[in-house]
């Protein structure tokens, strides 16, 4: 069963939803070891993607990211905007003219944005970052793919993995952004843009399962 484009509509909207609902527990996580904004950059980015959709959803799934990711760069700033914008500007290019998904193409479009979040980012393994949950996520759609799947089935053990990685974000000291200020002082933390993450996830699953 393949992800259709009615699904990725499906998802950003209740993405929109889910960053209105956990606004203020995103803020509190980066109240602990940022600047206290992570919740209201990604409920400002998410409402403005919500807002566009009617314009694009009846274009393909490629130019529905693309358009997600641009809203994002543009409406978010600090370091999530341009991190989250990357991710579904480059995930596009892998789902140009597409109007469904099946999984291998769904990895691919998953790997490919978190490509492009490590070249801009330049994350490494355990550096307490948003990447900490999307490898894990990539890394388990890529095995559930190779085993044949179903979309359903994968999403939803991806969605675990996502759950276990942002578990596995709290005893990592932070190497890159705000939270290294702090050095080991980030030691306990989870991490707010890998809280994200797992949610986008998890919401993806929700939608795939319904
Ligand atoms: N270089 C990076 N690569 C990947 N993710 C990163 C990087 N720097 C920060 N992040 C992610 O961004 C999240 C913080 O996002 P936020 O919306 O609070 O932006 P910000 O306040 O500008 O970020 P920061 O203070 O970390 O630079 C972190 O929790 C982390 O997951
Ligand atoms: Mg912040």
């Amino acid at each position: 069963m393949a992800l259709t484009k009615q699904q990725v509509v499906d998802w950003l909207m209740r993405c929109g939803e889910v960053f209105t609902q956990q606004r203020d527990f995103l803020t509190r996580l980066d109240t602990e070891i940022g600047d206290a904004d992570h919740g209201l950059n990604m409920n400002r980015g998410f409402n403005k993607v919500v807002e566009k959709l009617p314009s694009v959803a009846d274009k393909d799934i490629g130019f529905i990211l693309k358009n997600t990711g641009m809203t994002l760069l543009s409406s978010v700033g600090g370091a999530s905007g341009p991190l989250f914008g990357t991710f579904f500007i480059r995930a596009a290019q892998a789902a140009n003219a597409k109007q469904s998904l099946d999984l291998a193409e769904l990895h691919q479009l998953m790997q490919e944005g978190v490509e492009g979040v490590v070249m801009r980012g330049k994350a490494e393994p355990g550096d307490k970052t948003m990447c900490d949950v999307w490898w894990p996520v990539v890394e388990s759609l890529g095995q559930s793919a190779q085993q044949q799947l179903s979309m359903a089935e994968a999403l939803q053990r991806a969605s675990e993995r996502a759950e276990q990685a942002v578990e596995g974000t709290i005893t990592l000291q932070a190497r890159k952004g705000r939270a290294s200020y702090l050095g080991e002082r980030s030691i306990g933390h989870q991490d707010p843009g890998a809280t994200s993450v797992m949610l986008m996830i998890k919401t993806l699953a929700e939608v795939a399962g319904h």
